[in-house]
């Protein structure tokens, strides 16, 4: 995902660095060279059809881009393995170590190598040891590891004002070289004081850290959700007051129907996995406690559901409002709402999608291969709709799973008009005004709100 929106941005800042991105997967490229580029990202298009053909280049010719290029980025994906040694935790690094020989295979120059893709630590050093016993006589090969931080719907804005850029080298000579020749890269637009240099291990543990910190405050609010409900707390008064101690600040702090994308748990479960392999157990318990806790807000947001609606959906009608893992961005991965959908077809629920970017395509992709549902079910259980209000037509319930700004401002009245009765609302992401909603007669739910009907 990083790539693309890094790339467009450091072509635009540098008209004279030519950049080009190289996949080896030929329909992906091909849509990138389109009219309508592979991924939703606010800005991104733009900026895009800005500089495509001018110094921003979209190639399957792999090769071609490793002989002419001084700076290579290694941008790709490191999936938890799904089996073998780690499975379930370890990062899997097959792609970056194909991608790592293809480049000691090809090079006829020496090149400053990039880490992108989060890596657990010490993959620069793996890196390291594939292209030197692996190069062409002469070539020499620098490592940087530059991990990304940008949040996907705020990427272009995230990269063009980071709070800062992180890059880690050896504290050889040419690798002190190396990232300054990086660092003059971002230098374009970044503020000097916002351009950190560690070494390489802290840069790509840094990065493991951060996603870990931030998903750990949400974890913890949405823990304390649970305790607002069950005693009549409003959870967004405790996040609001909580937020204004400078210390603690008001950032992610907003409780939800759990944490997805496609960083957090992958990243954390690194952590974990890293954190047993350094014989720390109780840190890996730690970690790993701020997954389990999002797993645990999402089974228990389902399960309050099915309460609500007299104990049973079998054949009920739930419409849910949202299936990308956050707003602004048709991303799905690790969405709650795939959890969701998954535990109400269990009970035989007929559902009912409706989201502003997700392509029906790829809702049936995650919910038949994500989660633990069959072809004939879906068939017979699920709908995907092009509309918020044909969704909800003659459906029992409304389930709010990501916060799209459209769901704020929909004709509840109208809604309400054609929903079986009681018609209820369950809101997951605290988007929605309880009160007006209950003036026209829904019955509302809200995380971390006590039911007040
Ligand atoms: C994250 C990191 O923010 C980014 O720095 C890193 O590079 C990649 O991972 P991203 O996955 O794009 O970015 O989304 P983010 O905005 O962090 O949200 C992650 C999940 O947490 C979403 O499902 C979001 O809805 C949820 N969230 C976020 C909350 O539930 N509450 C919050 O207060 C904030």
């Amino acid at each position: 995902m990083s790539s693309g929106p890094t790339c467009a941005v450091i072509a635009s800042k540098c008209p004279d660095i030519k950049v080009t991105i190289v996949d080896i997967n030929q329909a992906r490229i091909d849509a990138w060279n389109s009219d309508k580029i592979p991924i939703y990202e606010p800005g991104l298009e733009e900026l895009v059809f800005a500089q495509r053909g001018k110094n921003l280049f979209f190639s399957s010719d792999v090769d071609a881009a490793i002989l002419e290029s001084d700076l290579i980025f290694v941008s790709v994906n490191t999936p938890t393995k799904k089996g073998g040694i780690g499975k379930g935790f370890a990062a899997d690094l097959a792609y970056v170590e194909a991608a790592t020989r293809r480049i000691a295979l090809v090079a006829q120059s020496s090149k400053v190598i990039i880490e992108k893709s989060t890596v657990p630590c010490r993959t620069a050093e793996s890196m390291r040891k594939i292209l030197d016993a692996n190069h062409r006589p002469g070539v020499t090969f620098d490592i940087l590891s530059n991990p990304e931080f940008l949040a996907e719907g705020t990427a272009i804005k995230d990269l063009f004002a980071p709070d800062r850029v992180l890059i880690g080298h050896l504290p050889s000579e040419t690798g002190v070289k190396a990232m300054q020749a990086l660092s003059s890269v971002y230098a374009r637009w970044v503020p000097q004081e916002r351009i950190v240099t560690t070494r390489l291990w802290s840069s790509e543990l840094t990065k493991l850290a951060s996603n870990a910190l931030l998903a750990q405050r949400i974890s913890s609010i949405n823990a304390l959700s649970a305790i607002c409900e069950a005693t009549g707390a409003d959870v967004d008064e405790v996040s609001y007051a909580c937020g204004l101690d400078s210390r603690i600040g008001p950032k992610f702090l907003k409780a939800s129907v759990g944490f997805g994308g496609s960083c957090f748990q992958k990243d954390i479960l690194n952590l974990v996995y890293l954190s047993r392999s350094l014989h720390l157990p109780e840190v890996a318990d730690y970690w790993e406690q701020v997954v389990i806790m999002n797993d645990y807000q999402k089974r228990r947001f389902g399960e309050q559901i099915v309460r609500e609606l007299f104990n049973t959906i079998t054949g009920k009608k739930i419409c849910v409002y949202g299936f990308a893992f956050k707003k602004d961005t048709g991303d799905t991965r690790e969405s709650a709402a795939i959890a969701l959908i998954e535990a109400f077809v269990k009970e035989n629920a007929n559902v009912q999608i409706y989201d502003p970017q997700v392509e029906a395509s790829q809702i049936h992709y995650d919910l038949t291969h994500e989660a633990d549902i069959t072809d004939a079910q879906y068939e017979k259980l699920i709908t995907v709709h092009k509309n918020a209000y044909t969704a909800a037509e003659s459906s029992d319930a409304i389930v709010v799973v990501t916060e799209w700004d459209e769901f704020k401002t929909l004709d509840y009245k109208k809604i309400y008009g054609t929903m079986k009765k009681p018609a209820c609302i369950f809101d997951g992401r605290l988007i929605l005004k309880p009160e007006a909603l209950r003036e026209i007669g829904f019955k509302v739910t809200t995380i971390g709100k006590a039911a007040t009907f």
